[in-house]
């Protein structure tokens, strides 16, 4: 395993669709996802998309939320990877929520996201993944797909005046001057 080089926010590699991948179960992809899996753990991210560590396919690796009603702020659960995904919004119900990017380091945003999709894609063991999901878990898909279509969260914002330094986002939270943080998505 390596710990790889993130691109940041005006690298070619992060504007540019990823390629879909024809065989999500070969070794090249196993080795890629437990990288990007070291790396994203390494970088103390939630999630990590492929483009994000230079290679232009459509992989990502995230942490969703652990499926346990008592535990609804451990934002720690099992990693997840995502080889192919594709997601449909349900609803059309929108919610802000503060988000971070590794691509975009020392930054937080106010993005808006669908409230609720299905996401599904194929593992690198081969298992197919479906799943409904709502608020912070379906930000952090929505955050790391996008990586794959070449957009980065600032694109999503409404109010560019809700970016800011992380220093600053503490301050701006314990003034009670915005909505509480979703969550991170990376
Ligand atoms: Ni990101």
């Amino acid at each position: 395993m390596a710990i790889l080089k993130i691109a940041k926010m005006g690298h070619p590699v992060l504007m540019r669709p990823a390629e879909p991948v024809p065989n999500p179960t070969s070794p090249e992809i196993k080795r890629l996802v437990a990288d990007m899996i070291e790396t994203m753990d390494d970088a103390d991210g939630r999630g990590l998309a492929a483009t994000q560590v230079h290679v232009n396919k459509r992989v990502v690796v995230f942490r969703p939320p652990p499926e346990d009603p008592s535990r609804p702020d451990d934002r720690d659960g099992p990693v997840l990877a995502l080889v192919n995904p594709e997601i449909t919004p349900l609803g059309g119900e929108m919610e802000d929520g503060w988000e971070g990017c590794l691509s975009v380091p020392g930054l937080r945003g106010l993005v808006p996201r669908y409230a609720k999709v299905r996401y599904r894609g194929v593992t690198p063991a081969g298992e197919q993944v479906d799943r409904t999901v709502s608020g912070y878990h379906a930000r952090v898909v929505q955050h790391e797909v996008d990586h794959l279509d070449g957009v980065l969260y600032p694109v999503r914002m409404k109010d560019l005046g809700l970016l800011m330094f992380e220093s600053e986002f503490e301050r701006f939270l314990d003034e009670g001057a915005a909505p509480r943080a979703q969550g991170r998505a990376e």
